[in-house]
């Protein structure tokens, strides 16, 4: 079981975490199809004059209006950063890169140990947040399930796990095969669950036209 954890099955959540993505990706083109316009754009719409640098700024800024940002700016400072430690500390963590090199013979770049670990603790500590705004927020409560939390649990263990290994608290073995196990866990559930935004929020929000979506938006379902 210990052997399987730490050696086979690792290899297999990396490649359902990337054929997993690639089967999304697919079925997303499948179930759209290429939007055919009533009324086609007209020339002024598809064609957008140049704009000034204060036009451009000015232009966010008002888009801004009505999103995240303009209904809870915590969470959005929040949920921006958690997000950012989230990517960046196991792409850049030395422990991963050193793993990589020795499977593959290459790795990225390595953060200081030091900053990684600090953004460990951002990602628990954001994490912290937004289980603690489901439990105590009367409005988030009421459209929270037991779905959103297994969401969060997956996200945050292996964050908890690695900074448990990287400081050595407990018996190492069985923290570092709960945090090879709960790494796992989040890498075959990436596709196939909510956490699947990672890919669905750039597809939205570039080929479906809709009020949030960063273009007009060329797919429709
Ligand atoms: C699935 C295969 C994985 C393996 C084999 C693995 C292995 C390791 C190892 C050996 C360490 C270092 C522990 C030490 O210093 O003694 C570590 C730390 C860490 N891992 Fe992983 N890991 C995996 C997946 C993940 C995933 C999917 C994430 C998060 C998305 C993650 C996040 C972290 C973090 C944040 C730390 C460092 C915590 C700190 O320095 O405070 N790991 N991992
Ligand atoms: C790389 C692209 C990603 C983008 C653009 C993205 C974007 C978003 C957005 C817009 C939200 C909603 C705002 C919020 O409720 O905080 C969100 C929530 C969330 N994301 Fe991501 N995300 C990405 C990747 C990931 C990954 C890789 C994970 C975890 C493995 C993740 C975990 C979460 C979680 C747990 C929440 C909900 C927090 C809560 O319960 O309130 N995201 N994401």
């Amino acid at each position: 079981m210990g052997n399987f954890v730490e050696g086979q099955l690792v290899s297999i959540a990396f490649i359902v975490f990337i054929l997993g993505f690639i089967y999304q990706g697919v079925q997303f083109f499948k179930l759209t199809k290429k939007k055919e316009w009533v009324f086609p754009p007209s020339p002024i719409e598809t064609e957008p004059k140049k704009k000034t640098a204060e036009q451009w700024i000015t232009q966010c800024l008002h888009s801004l209006n009505g999103t995240l940002w303009s209904t809870d700016r915590v969470l959005t400072v929040a949920t921006s950063i958690f997000h950012v430690c989230l990517i960046a500390a196991p792409l850049f963590l030395l422990a991963h890169n050193i793993l990589l090199d020795q499977s593959w013979g290459w790795s990225l770049f390595s953060l200081p140990e030091s900053l990684a670990d600090f953004l460990t603790v951002i990602v628990l500590i954001c994490g912290a947040y937004f289980v603690g705004r489901r439990l105590f927020l009367a409005r988030v409560r009421a459209i929270s399930s037991i779905y959103d939390y297994v969401i969060l649990l997956i996200a945050v263990a292996p964050f908890l796990t690695g900074f448990l290994a990287y400081h050595q608290w407990w018996d190492y073995k069985t923290v570092i095969f709960l945090h090879i196990l709960t790494g796992e866990i989040m890498l075959i559930t990436l596709p196939f669950t909510k956490l699947g935004h990672m890919l669905f929020f750039f597809l939205y929000r570039f080929f479906i036209g809709s009020e949030y979506s960063f273009v007009r938006g060329s797919r429709t379902w």
